[in-house]
């Protein structure tokens, strides 16, 4: 087996996937004419063109506008999964969505979850892939419109649901807006995450720890300015969520061999590979690691140390994660066989 097949068939989770970026570029054109929505261009290819955090959210509410069904939320929860097993040997992923982004536009909440839920049941069964999902505070909503927004998601939870996270443009709203919606999730019994340090300084990651009670981070890419912080996080032994594409894209890191993923991986952090918005950004879970890995160097045990690290770093119960860790192992023992020989 060549090195690149290695990279994208090694079995991967995903801890940092949002659900609405992984519309696949026919869908979108599909359900806007089902819908009668209008885009401002049918070719996929240059809707999906932006080198802004802010242009790519303007693009990333009009594919979400394009939902509205609750099959709508099947169909591309489905499509999503099938895609990372296919292109990534996915196995299992923790995938965030916006609800706030459908409920303003009249879709209600349960229309969004439960067909989210049909989706991904219907992935386990025939695919053997499993989904956990994570709703997301969008940043530029208000701290009340997200404490709405963390109450309709206790009052209406499907086992599936397990966490609370954010995202959105960093820069202009700092996490500490969130606290209500964060100790209201928590008090729910509710995983919490949270994007931080993507395009901002690394206090936002103490406070999205000892302000918000998050156990993840998502991105965190400018840390190694604090060397506090760092500490902190070895310390913790705290898991991010690193999307190498998608940033290098957005935040001007387009050398891959430069991406602070480097240096964070060198600092001993558990970093861990995902694939973000996968079709928005032209990507997928399989592309992420050859991408980055053949920039960076890194050989079997490396890449060993990012499947492992996402499995231990997930949500999953002990024996879920035992089960997961078990098999995940044995196959990449098998696959760094083949490798050699
Ligand atoms: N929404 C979807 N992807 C995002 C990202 N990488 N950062 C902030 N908000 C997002
Ligand atoms: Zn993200």
């Amino acid at each position: 087996m060549d090195y690149a097949t290695f990279l994208r068939r090694v079995p991967k989770v995903e801890l940092h996937c949002h659900f609405e970026g992984t519309v696949r570029a026919a869908t979108v054109v599909d359900l806007a004419r089902r819908h009668g929505i209008a885009l401002p261009t049918e070719d996929v290819e240059s809707l999906y063109d932006y080198d802004t955090i802010e242009g790519f959210l303007t693009i990333f509410g009009l594919v979400a506008s394009t939902l509205i069904d609750r099959e709508d939320f099947a169909r591309v929860a489905f499509e999503s999964l099938e895609d990372g097993q296919k292109l990534g040997n996915l196995k299992h992923r923790e995938m965030f969505f916006n609800p706030t982004l459908h409920t303003r536009r009249g879709v209600p909440y349960g229309t969004v979850v439960d067909g989210l839920v049909d989706g991904i049941r219907e992935a386990e069964r025939q695919l053997g892939v499993s989904c956990r999902l994570i709703a997301d505070v969008y940043r530029q909503d208000t701290p009340d419109e997200a404490l709405a927004m963390v109450e309709s998601v206790l009052a209406h939870r499907p086992d599936e649901v397990i966490g609370l996270g954010m995202d959105g443009a960093e820069a202009p709203d700092p996490p500490e807006r969130f606290a209500a919606a964060f100790a209201r999730a928590k008090a729910g019994g509710l995983r919490l995450t949270s994007h931080a340090c993507e395009d901002a300084p690394p206090q936002n990651i103490v406070t999205c720890l000892d302000l918000l009670g998050c156990e993840r981070i998502d991105h965190g890419y400018h840390i190694l300015a604090d060397e506090n912080v760092v500490k902190r996080a070895l310390d913790d032994g705290l898991y991010f969520t690193c999307c190498p594409t998608a940033t290098a894209r957005v935040y001007g890191w387009p050398d891959l061999s430069r991406h602070p993923i480097g240096g964070m991986v060198a600092a001993g952090l558990n970093v861990t590979l995902n694939s973000d918005d996968p079709t928005m950004f032209h990507t997928d879970i399989g592309k992420e690691f050859v991408d980055l890995c053949t920039a960076l160097n890194y050989g079997p045990e490396q890449v060993r140390a990012f499947c492992l690290n996402s499995v231990d770093g997930s949500w999953l119960d002990a024996s879920e994660k035992a089960r997961l860790r078990a098999h995940m192992d044995a196959e990449l023992k098998r696959m760094q066989s083949e490798l050699v020989a």
